[in-house]
């Protein structure tokens, strides 16, 4: 830990339809918390993208829909990013979707990347796509890298 910083706190916020993405960011949750960060998940349709001012770090976690489109019920918090100013904040985006839809897998999780580059955030990680629930060893060790890099961006 930073010498003389308190706790980091990560939002982590996902869109889902049938649960993997929510079983994504309770991966990500587990294996933050184990570093001993504190952590708020969220719904997309919940979320605010201005409360990520109050965070050091967020997290995205996005299914994507018909021809590589974004959740729709995520499209405000989605266009919010461009008004946020998270300069000196870090985030990831970890997605799942389904290598079904070739060129178009997992799109929504580049677009949620770029459209956080724009809030002035650093990227801490490398973007991650699962195909369907996060359920192989590979998933799990992506998702804990995921983990390590964002606490090790943090000082923790
Ligand atoms: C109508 C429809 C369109 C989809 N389009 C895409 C797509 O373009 N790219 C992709 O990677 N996955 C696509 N998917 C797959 C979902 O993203 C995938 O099932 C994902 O795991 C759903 O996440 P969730 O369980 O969090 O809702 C589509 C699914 C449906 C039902």
């Amino acid at each position: 830990m930073k010498e003389g910083s308190i706790m980091a706190n990560v939002k982590i916020i996902f869109a889902t339809i049938t649960g993997n993405n929510e079983e994504i960011a309770d991966v990500i949750s587990e294996s933050l918390e184990n570093k001993n960060l504190t952590v708020d998940v969220e719904e997309i349709s919940q979320a605010d993208a201005f409360d990520l001012e109050n965070f050091d770090a967020v997290v995205v976690c996005p299914y994507t829909y018909d021809g590589g489109s974004l959740p729709e019920e995520g499209l405000d918090f989605f266009d919010d990013l461009e008004e946020v100013d998270l300069t000196g904040k870090f985030y990831a985006v970890a997605g799942s979707g389904d290598e079904f839809y070739g060129d178009d897998f997992c799109v929504a999780v580049d677009k949620f990347d770029a459209q956080l580059a724009k809030s002035g955030a650093t990227k801490a990680t490398e973007n991650i796509k699962i195909n369907f629930a996060p359920d192989t060893t590979e998933d799990i060790d992506n998702l804990d890298r995921l983990a390590a890099d964002l606490s090790q961006k943090l000082g923790f």
